[in-house]
């Protein structure tokens, strides 16, 4: 059997934390006195928590805040954020990913994590999974943000594996970008319609096969 490196995007791929995101920088948006809605947190996925406030203030009326408030703006949401991250537990797991990843792990297949998450090592611990990565990529690793290919690459190289032996899942349309400009296989797991640009889509994992997987590491 051959080895790939196979690379999991964290949040809305392995847990949903969207909806955390979502109650954190709406507290953020309300005390602003913007409104921010469901389909506004679509934007922010795969974005970084940075570039993420810029986002919502853009979604305001002139709204202008010093440097000093936003960095104020950046710690509360996070603090907001750890506070039901802080709850999370191993339910919380979405749909079919433990299959994949004791499949992966039963055929020593290098699995990495690439998120541009600065939570992601406490988020893994949480949901009891940190165990099967063999290597974590994070927010705290990388400069370059998603559609930027930096948290694959560097996901790769620490798998020791080439970008065309990597297969990344993401659920956002940067992080598509960012494993296609790499070289990867890109593995959409959500709406096909929005992830267009992915090699393979699946609506979530539960509808990824053995056999898919063992197609992906012999080829
Ligand atoms: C992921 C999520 C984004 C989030 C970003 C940074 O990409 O999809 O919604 O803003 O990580 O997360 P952090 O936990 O560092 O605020
Ligand atoms: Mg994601």
């Amino acid at each position: 059997m051959k080895t790939k490196a196979f690379i999991f995007d964290l949040d809305g791929v392995i847990v949903d934390t969207a909806k955390y995101h979502f109650l954190a920088w709406q507290k953020v948006a309300n005390s602003l006195g913007i409104n921010f809605t469901h389909e506004d947190n679509e934007l922010l996925k795969g974005v970084s928590r940075v570039r993420s406030l810029e986002i919502i203030l853009g979604l305001g009326e002139n709204v202008d805040i010093t440097e000093e408030k936003k960095n104020e703006l950046l710690i509360k949401k996070n603090e907001d954020y750890l506070v039901y991250i802080d709850k999370m537990d191993d339910s919380e797991i979405l749909p079919g990913v433990m299959n994949v990843l004791d499949f992966l792990k039963a055929n020593n297949q290098p699995i990495i994590l690439g998120s541009a998450s600065k939570n992601a090592r406490p988020i893994l611990e949480k949901v009891n999974i940190l165990h099967y990565f063999d290597d974590i990529v994070d927010g705290n690793d990388v400069t370059n943000a998603k559609p930027d290919p930096e948290v694959f690459l560097v996901g790769a190289k620490k798998a020791n594996q080439s970008a065309e032996n990597s297969i990344v899942f993401e659920d956002s349309v940067a992080g598509i970008e960012a494993a296609n400009i790499a070289g990867m296989t890109s593995i959409g797991i959500g709406e096909a319609s929005v992830l267009n640009e992915a090699k393979y889509n699946f609506n979530n994992f539960k509808e990824i096969t053995e056999d898919f997987l063992n197609e992906l590491i012999n080829k």
